[in-house]
């Protein structure tokens, strides 16, 4: 009947969500402890602490004080804060270096500023509230320049002003469309921009909770159904300053292995061992680039995890220690459900040992998923995580060094798609039901796999990819957004998507390239593959039953223009290496929509349809079919067409052409690009490296590259290789100047190119103080570029 026009009924109003709600009233007293301030109001207790003199958080509970219990999310340590705390009958002060907050007494209302007096967060009519099913909710003030980014995987445009969303882990086969909210992942992190300026909130709420930019002009509102109130407020200045800061709370990505950033190729399902080769072998023969090959479901034993089906893949060793020695990595999925059955070990040892999801009478909890009627392991407990972790010894002894998770919202075959809300979890000791915990239950997933091959490699990095996550999933894994369709709307869709996962600490990110259900089509895949060149994350998917989608899956030509791009992404590799480990750094995302590098110019605070990538490089791919040229919004300054060499002037919009071949993408003046070499995968050691300088009418620019083993951990100990790059140029004369950081890595290349774009024929040219010799350079008339290499 929900899907007829019964739905809208008059007689059929729901309750609404958020209902009957009871301000939490003036405030009777307060008590300052510990650098906290907690307040006992008329209807229930608040309680003001700083994690760090940048960051407040607040806590709210109707009933008892509120617990300082932080979801799994927070990993920041808070800081020994102790705040300045005065009152003038109407209001407290309490103050940090950085940060005012002023709590009106009569109601309890809140103001945050900055140290200069300008207002961050600001309650006036309404403040915090709740209700009698345990809902919580609190209001702030919008002001009619503020937009809002970030929320984790959601459909629509970027600027998130104007949208109703709600935080509950569903797995959504169909449709995403604008009106499809709830995805696989939940981030309850949002940075608000206004007039420049940035700020941010973390909701942290592992229930259903929802968010409110809509129903009120001036107003919006965050809402859990359950649970407490517990949010942060980060102060930025600026949005990479709220990510920096958020960050740090919820940890930043690891480095991922060099290989988890090539192109990788998956289908559900490649069936057969010899599917798997004969894909290889056409990989090979076709020079196309490819780091890894995906098992979807179909090569376990009847679904059930850690196990292989023999007769499809007699010999899975092999099949992984020959894909190796063709520097080509297997990914198998990995769902949470275990088959109920009882001579199957991992089920035997689950029951026996008591890791498996419950009701709180003590029977087990069982869904249908595929391998039939399943038990859930209970990520909450240490134990549970522990034994899920060690149990990929199973395919670490195979040679296996990625793992990738599905299902992990959890996704049931029912008609509420996921568990029994009712079911326990043992959190270690403090009992919750799933209805509190949901979106949390990927997340945990992912930190019980990410651990566990961690430790089973002994040194080595792992790749995990994930569907499903909450706040702080950067941590352990990559994020695909789900069943995409081989739709134009959803290439569309998937930018201001993977721009808001970014926005929200996930840099390592992307959508199944080609689209996952429905059938693509040669010159969708052409224009998907060109995007995804640019994602972090860079794999082709597709489902049973679809036509086939690998790169030559089309045709020559589709073939030769999808190769082109594979190829692309390894040229571009150690620019995105850098940008990776900028992430790893700081929490600022390798693909970034362009309001993040220019808050200041209105013309990007809802741009959704181009993206940069880093701070100098703008791309703006074709999703329309039959098209061939667009309209590209240039920020400031001078921008060069990567392909053509033409200058583009700033602040205006531009119609560019790019017939199939082309994907526009456009480079800042004054900036430094460094490029690799096409190779078969990244398992081939660079042998040099080109830097790309386009001065054009600046007289300076520069670059820090990045590089380490891409292997090993021991970039944390200081096993990198940092090069600062300069260029300066006066009159004809070219200075060139490379300095070497002092860590102790050393890089494969052994020549470096340099190529000045946009030049005369006639420079000069000094490289670290000595001439560069006329025999040296070489000089193209057509392109006005002048090349020349040295030896490492
Ligand atoms: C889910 C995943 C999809 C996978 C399929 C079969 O739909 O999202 O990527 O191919 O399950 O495992």
């Amino acid at each position: 009947m929900q899907d007829t026009s019964f739905a809208i009924h008059p007689g059929t109003k729901k309750q609404l969500v958020g209902e009957n709600l009871k301000d939490i009233g003036a405030v009777t007293s307060y008590k300052v402890n510990e650098g906290m301030v907690n307040f006992k109001t008329e209807n229930g207790y608040v309680r003001i602490l700083f994690h760090s003199n940048r960051t407040v958080r607040v806590t709210m509970n109707p009933k008892h004080e509120p617990t300082l219990t932080t979801s799994f999310a927070v990993v920041e340590e808070r800081l020994r804060v102790t705040p300045i705390v005065s009152d003038n009958e109407n209001v407290v002060q309490i103050k940090t270096t950085e940060l005012i907050v002023n709590v009106m007494k009569t109601p309890f209302r809140l103001t945050v500023t900055d140290s200069s007096g300008k207002t961050i967060i600001q309650e006036i009519n309404k403040g915090l509230a709740f209700n009698e099913n345990g809902e919580v909710i609190c209001f702030k003030k919008m002001e009619d320049n503020d937009h809002f980014y970030g929320f984790g995987e959601k459909t629509g445009f970027l600027d998130k002003r104007g949208e109703k969303m709600e935080m509950w882990n569903t797995d959504v086969y169909a449709p995403h469309n604008p009106e499809t909210d709830a995805l696989y992942q939940s981030i309850p992190f949002f940075i608000t921009l206004r007039d420049g300026h940035a700020h941010g909130v973390f909701f942290d709420n592992t229930g259903k909770s929802h968010f409110d930019l809509k129903s009120e002009s001036n107003t919006y509102s965050f809402k859990a159904e359950s649970g407490q109130m517990d949010y942060y407020v980060f102060t930025g200045p600026t949005m990479k300053d709220v990510l920096g800061q958020y960050t740090q709370l919820t940890g930043t990505m690891p480095i991922p292995p060099k290989w988890a950033l090539g192109y990788h190729q998956s289908r559900y399902s490649y069936e057969t061992d010899e599917e798997v080769r004969q894909l290889v072998n056409d990989f090979l023969k076709k020079e196309i680039p490819v780091d890894a090959i995906y098992l979807d479901i179909h090569y376990m034993d009847g679904y059930r995890v850690f196990t292989f089906d023999r007769d499809r893949f007699p010999d899975p060793k092999g099949l992984i220690e020959d894909l190796k020695k063709v520097g080509m990595k297997i990914v198998p999925i990995v769902d949470p459900g275990v088959k109920e059955d009882p001579e199957y070990d991992i089920y035997q040892e689950g029951v026996r040992e008591s890791h498996f999801c419950k009701y709180v009478e003590g029977n087990i909890y069982f869904g249908d998923v595929w391998p039939g009627n399943s038990a859930f392991p209970d990520f909450t407990s240490t134990k549970a995580r522990k034994w899920w972790g060690e149990k990929h010894k199973y395919y670490t002894d195979l040679g296996i060094e990625g793992i990738w998770n599905d299902m992990n919202e959890p996704a049931i075959f029912n008609d509420t798609k996921t568990m029994d809300v009712k079911v326990m979890h043992e959190n270690d000791g403090d009992p919750k039901t799933h209805r509190q915990l949901h979106n949390v239950y990927g997340f945990l997933m992912g930190e019980a796999t990410y651990e566990g091959m961690k430790k089973q490699l002994n040194g080595k990095r792992t790749f995990l990819l994930t569907r499903a996550g909450y706040a702080g999933v950067q941590r352990y894994a990559s994020v695909w957004t789900g069943d995409n369709r081989s739709f134009w709307e959803h290439l569309q869709l998937a930018l201001p998507m993977c721009m808001n996962l970014g926005m929200s600490g996930v840099a390592f990110c992307g959508p199944d390239v080609g689209g996952f259900a429905h059938d693509s089509s040669g010159e969708l895949l052409v224009r998907w593959t060109q995007f995804g060149t640019f994602t972090p994350y860079f794999r082709n998917h597709s489902a049973i039953n679809t036509v086939r989608q690998e790169p030559w899956s089309f045709g020559e030509n589709v073939e030769k223009l999808t190769k082109k791009y594979i190829e692309q992404r390894y040229v571009w590799m150690p620019h995105l290496y850098t940008l990776f480990r900028e992430a790893n750094q700081t929490g600022v995302p390798v693909m970034r929509p362009l309001v993040l590098e220019y808050p200041t110019d209105e013309n990007t605070v809802n741009l959704s349809d181009q993206f940069m990538i880093g701070d100098n490089v703008l791309v703006a791919p074709i999703m329309t079919p039959t098209t061939s040229h667009r309209v590209v919004y240039f920020p400031e300054g001078r921008w060069i067409n990567y392909w053509t060499e033409e200058v583009l002037v700033g602040n205006k919009h531009h119609l560019v052409e790019a017939p199939l071949d082309i994907l526009p993408i456009f480079i800042k003046e004054g900036s430094i690009i460094p490029h690799g070499t096409v190779k078969q995968s990244t398992a081939i050691p660079e042998t040099e490296l080109t830097y790309h300088i386009y001065l054009g009418e600046k007289n300076a620019a520069s670059y820090r590259l990045y590089e380490d083993d891409g292997t090993t951990f021991g970039y944390e100990n200081g096993a990198t290789f940092e090069q600062e790059i300069t260029c300066e140029r006066e009159n004809n004369l070219i200075s060139i100047s490379l300095k070497e950081s002092n860590g102790s890595y050393d890089p494969t290349w052994i020549k470096e190119t340099f190529v000045l774009h946009h030049c005369e024929d006639d420079l000069d040219i000094i490289i670290n103080g000595e001439e560069v010799d006329h025999s040296q350079k070489n000089y193209n008339k057509l392109k006005k570029s002048l090349t020349f290499t040295i030896d490492r």
